[in-house]
């Protein structure tokens, strides 16, 4: 073989390798997109998952005085997300519209003290629980109401659409006028407070919060075995099941290592 020959054929064997060499790599960077892709994880991983709240109910979600919604339920997607390693951002949207934009996909997820009930099931799935509630009812300091059942024939004031809304249509019938239903609990409250209503329906923990925050309104509650126990999740679109499983995950690690218990101040079982 003479000499250009030789250079000839190194200078192809070098060509080759290099054929060869960027074959692998990019053999090697398209398999990993696809394992990526395929188990689906990392794209959602990846992304920053929009959170959709009613942020007019303390403790669970409420506006601190820098505008920035703080609370438990606040608390607790915290905790998760950095379990999972993921970003999330908080949006206070409005109680309806929560539900509205979980819909259709304008939020990802609903972290609002939303109650699993079948009938939201129909429409959204919901993590495994992470507190325990229920209604309970709150008067004027004078009221004559001392239970449930004395709510009949009474205005009875509620947050829209809530489980103390169905509380109410249960107790008083689905189309009562005496119902009033108002964007917020804060709002049902007041009405009590300006004598609108006699009576409002509430989650508990929340009523005692706004009475230990509005010690001048002159209320108490009345708690009434009438009302089931209620258990609140966070919620997705129907379907969404790589987001449910990684925020199931992510809950039962902080169910597992104690720091639910320790925001919510409550042990489930
Ligand atoms: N737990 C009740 C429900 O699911 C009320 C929740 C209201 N939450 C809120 N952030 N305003 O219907």
């Amino acid at each position: 073989m003479g000499k250009r020959n030789r250079v000839f054929l190194f200078m192809l064997l070098m060509a080759f390798a290099v054929v060869l060499a960027a074959c692998g790599s990019s053999e090697n960077s398209s398999s990993s997109k696809d394992s990526k892709s395929e188990s689906g994880e990392t794209s959602l991983k990846d992304k920053k998952i929009l959170v959709g709240t009613e942020a007019t109910f303390a403790p669970f979600e409420y506006m601190d005085d820098n505008g920035n919604i703080v609370g438990i339920d606040k608390d607790i997607v915290d905790a998760i997300f950095t379990e999972l390693g993921m970003e999330y951002e908080m949006r206070h949207v409005g109680w309806e519209a929560v539900f509205q934009q979980v819909q259709n996909g304008e939020l990802d997820m609903g972290a609002s003290g939303i109650t699993i009930t079948d009938e939201r099931k129909e429409t959204f799935d919901f993590t495994e629980p992470y507190f325990e509630a229920t209604q309970v009812i709150v008067v004027t300091e004078d009221s004559p109401i001392e239970s449930a059942k004395d709510l009949e024939g009474k205005k009875v004031s509620v947050q829209i659409n809530s489980t103390g809304h169905q509380a109410a249509k249960k107790l008083l019938g689905e189309t009562n006028p005496n119902i009033l239903a108002y964007e917020n609990l804060p709002l049902a409250i007041q009405e009590v407070i300006n004598g609108t209503a006699q009576a409002a329906i509430g989650d508990n923990a929340v009523v005692y919060e706004y009475l230990k925050n509005n010690p001048n309104a002159k209320l108490k509650v009345i708690e009434d075995d009438a009302f089931e126990k209620e258990y609140y999740g966070f919620m997705v679109k129907k379907g969404n099941k790589e987001l449910l499983d990684l925020l199931n995950e992510g809950l039962q690690k902080i169910k597992e290592n104690g720091k639910l218990a320790e925001i919510t101040g409550q042990e489930l079982e």
